[in-house]
């Protein structure tokens, strides 16, 4: 019998598995295992998308024109070198898909964030992955593992799930240690939640030559996961052929509705911002405290390892804190089995899940 057959390495890929949202038996669970921001939308962001509903008939502006232009006043950049996607996720695949495929290679490292080696894998390319120094992106040997074969490097900086992050001088060092002909994807999904002062999300890199493309999302600290929005800034040509491979209409009207009014909200990103500043501070003390070893994440999550003692490890703490109706994020997926990650969220959340692990490290928190 003959059947239709995918392209060979679409069947190697293990599909990406989103964060649980529910556990049975619980009504309400605390859900920290997605990264998503803590206050949910803007209600700026709210009411546009409301005011939306009687013009769903109508197809969107498939340039995102409008949406462009809040990006570029917003960020200070030219909206003719931006394009839209449903999510960054989609902007990944379409970068992979345009310039790399059969026989080619796809640069990341190693606790990177896992759309990068699926991406490449849909197109026929093979993913490759440098070492991590301290759960930190190592310049030297993401440079190590170029080949001739090389086409893309993805770099997520900050990183997810380490939550570490790369100077923008290392970032300037990475960039010049690269052939013109790889694609360099600085993926700056978190970088509104940065405040170090040699952080630079990218665009200036952008700026720097014409093999630099820049991605964020409105999925983090803009609340919108749920609409799928992200956005890419890029050298011109880059964006021309972004332009020739998505969906005519690839982001939806509600989506840009709301994404044009969340982006101009700046006091309650700010809000968000200063709300993560502070409780992934305290969390990570009192993480510390219990004696877990947590990365000096500069997202809105961080990542907390345990030992391998069984009964003590990362997987009995899930299943200890599955019961008492919190969610957080297994890591083995990204070769940190002794893991988890937990998303930055509402005060009261934060300290139920400090109560629950000093509970399950017997502690008496
Ligand atoms: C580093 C990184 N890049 C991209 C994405 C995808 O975001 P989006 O919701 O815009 O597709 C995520 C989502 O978790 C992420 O962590």
């Amino acid at each position: 019998m003959s059947a239709p057959k995918p392209q060979p390495s679409i069947m190697g890929i293990d599909p990406y598995v989103g964060g649980e949202a529910d556990i049975p038996g619980w009504d309400r669970v605390i859900k920290l295992a997605s990264n998503e921001g803590a206050f949910g939308p803007s209600p700026k962001a709210i009411e546009a998308f409301k005011e939306l509903a009687g013009t769903l008939h109508r197809y969107p502006d498939g340039s995102c024109g409008e949406l462009r232009r809040a990006i570029g006043e917003r960020h200070g950049l030219d909206p003719e070198h931006i394009v839209c996607g449903a999510g960054s996720d989609e902007l990944i695949g379409l970068l992979s898909q345009s310039y790399a495929g059969s026989g080619d290679e796809v640069l990341h490292s190693h606790h990177g964030f896992l759309m990068y080696p699926i991406s490449a894998m849909a197109t026929g390319a093979t993913p490759v992955a440098a070492p991590e120094t301290n759960l930190t992106a190592d310049v030297d040997a993401l440079l190590d593992h170029v080949t001739q074969r090389t086409r893309i490097l993805f770099v997520a900086n900050p990183n997810n799930p380490t939550g570490t992050y790369l100077s923008d001088a290392e970032m300037r060092r990475l960039r010049a240690g690269l052939r013109d002909d790889i694609l360099l994807v600085v993926d700056a999904a978190y970088a509104d939640y940065v405040e170090r002062d040699d952080y630079q999300a990218g665009d200036e890199l952008v700026h720097s030559g014409d093999n630099v493309v820049m991605t964020q999302t409105f999925s983090k600290i803009h609340g919108m996961g749920g609409l799928r929005l992200g956005w890419a800034y890029c050298p011109a040509a880059v964006a021309n052929v972004l332009n020739r491979v998505r969906g005519p209409f690839n982001v939806n009207a509600a989506a840009a509705a709301a994404g044009i009014v969340a982006i101009g909200d700046t006091e309650f990103t700010e809000r968000v911002r200063l709300h993560n500043k502070e409780w992934r501070a305290w969390t990570r003390d009192e993480l510390v405290k219990l004696g877990l070893s947590v990365t000096d994440s500069v997202g809105n999550f961080l990542l907390v390892c345990f030992g391998d003692v069984p009964g003590r490890n990362a997987e009995a703490a899930d299943t200890f804190l599955k019961e008492r109706g919190i969610i957080v994020r297994r890591m083995t997926a990204y070769h940190l089995s002794q893991c988890l990650r937990i998303t930055i969220g509402l005060e009261d959340e934060m300290r139920a899940v400090i109560g629950a692990l000093a509970a399950f490290l017997g502690s008496n928190k």
